[in-house]
């Protein structure tokens, strides 16, 4: 079904978006671009003579705002938006203070990359077709929000703000979460991820130093327009109430193979395919590998030489995350042999603070491990395994790993990290704000080395 992308006509008022708590009712895109439809069905019927056309021009078609951090959020910025079809002029007014949605006031004009058309399968047919616009910001300013208003053609969003990495060693939270797709078949609402998602939003507003959102993969059933939308949609309930976008950090799946997942967090002249590091701040680095493509190789090259560059710096906080864990609590051990063999030592020898992993779909924490033992000194923690709404398994608690101070058992989650002066500190929140884990990571430069 082809579905128009009604402009305002010219010389009426442009709507707003709609407001942060119509948004949250906008169950999908989908929805948003039928009820477009709707309406220009019945702007198109002749109105009898005596009626006077009053109906207000519909709400302008943008949708999924979302932005997507990758190498360094303290500089750059993606803005990311939807339209149903390609349009022709798609701009982000951007400044260091609130203008209130007056584009005339915005300081910064930055016009988004060419737009780039979502695939459409056969599958996917009956799905109102979308249009991915990106926004590249660069030359940002560290540790600050920066308010930022959308406009495709006619079309204007409401202001949002999102805040800029510290370039500085200040402590810094971030959410970790992995594992979103369904569960209940579409177009039944995904229920449990959009309480996730309210939760996170809730987080944000009560503690504004959480900067980001690292998402472990898994995000819906597969990476095609039909699923990616409806992940879009619910996307959108992160945003806090006063319009605060968290900046999502994405790792690639086992459910993102097809090419949707690039379509969604595109990002120009991407260098690897999709493992990378992000500098959180000064002192913090997150590394995103990907499970779903060779262990060895390139990435492991990649990985160690990223992990020699990161600990040149003193006294960094080094943390990981990707989808397929090395230390499972659902999935048979032996699937993750080559990440043991490959990734794990180098993990070890270069004393990674934290690996977040997922996939399971499970909350776990590991006993600290070194050497595939319990090492309470140089052991690494990895939590997981992905909670984010996707339906929950049975653990294998007979694994050592799992047993005190590991664990591991079914619950909706999102873990809150703290990147502290002297530990990091991680806490497992629920659905229902009930604290499921909660435990603190020093350092381990201070340490043996691992050839001893
Ligand atoms: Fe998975
Ligand atoms: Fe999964």
């Amino acid at each position: 079904m082809q579905i128009p992308f009604l402009f305002p006509a010219a010389g009426r008022l442009v709507p707003a978006i709609p407001s942060s708590g119509a948004l949250r009712r906008i169950a999908s895109f989908a929805l948003l671009a039928a009820a477009l439809s709707a309406t220009a069905f019945a702007q198109s019927a002749p109105a009898p003579a005596s009626t006077p056309t009053v109906t207000p021009p519909p709400p302008p078609a943008l949708a999924h705002f979302r932005v997507l951090w990758m190498h360094k959020p303290s500089q750059e910025a993606m803005v990311s938006w939807t339209t149903p079809v390609e349009g022709s002029s798609h701009v982000v007014y951007l400044d260091t203070e609130s203008r209130k949605g007056k584009l005339a006031d915005y300081k910064q004009k930055v016009t988004a990359l060419p737009p780039r058309k979502y695939t459409m399968l056969p599958a996917d047919a009956g799905t109102p077709e979308g249009w991915a616009q990106n926004a590249l910001l660069q030359n940002l300013q560290p540790a600050t929000t920066y308010y930022f208003v959308i406009q495709s053609d006619r079309a204007v969003s409401r202001e949002f703000h999102f805040v800029t990495a510290p370039a500085d060693d200040r402590p810094i939270k971030v959410i970790y979460g992995g594992d979103s797709r369904r569960g209940p078949p579409l177009p039944q609402p995904h229920l449990d991820r959009r309480s996730v998602n309210r939760l996170i939003a809730e987080l944000v507003e009560e503690q504004p130093d959480i900067l980001a959102f690292a998402h472990g993969g898994d995000y819906c059933s597969r990476a095609e327009w039909r699923f990616l939308t409806d992940w879009l949609s619910d996307h959108e309930l992160t945003i806090t109430k006063d319009s605060r976008i968290l900046p999502i950090v994405p790792t690639r799946g086992n459910h993102e193979s097809a090419g949707g997942f690039d379509e969604m967090f595109y990002w120009p002249g991407r260098e690897t395919p999709y493992y990378y590091a992000t500098e959180l701040s000064g002192r913090v680095t997150l590394i995103t590998l990907n499970s779903n493509i060779s262990i060895a190789g390139d990435q492991r090259d990649w990985l160690e030489a990223e992990l020699i560059r990161q600990r040149q710096a003193p006294n960094k906080w080094i943390a990981l995350q990707y989808h397929r864990p090395s230390y499972a609590s659902v999935k048979a051990y032996q699937n993750a042999a080559q990440q043991r063999q490959h990734w794990v030592p180098l993990f070890e020898q270069h004393k990674v603070d934290l690996v977040c992993e997922a996939d399971d779909h499970m909350l776990k924490r590991s006993a600290p491990i070194y050497q595939d033992r319990h090492d309470p000194v140089r052991g690494i923690t990895y939590i997981g395994d992905g909670g984010l709404g996707v339906p929950q398994r049975i653990p294998d608690l007979t694994r050592w790993y799992l047993k005190s101070p590991g664990f591991a058992t079914p619950a909706h989650h999102v873990h809150l990290i703290e990147f502290g002066r002297d530990e990091i500190h991680v806490t497992a929140i629920g659905l229902e704000r009930q604290l499921l884990d909660q435990f603190a990571v020093k350092s381990k430069l201070g340490t043996s080395p691992a050839s001893e």
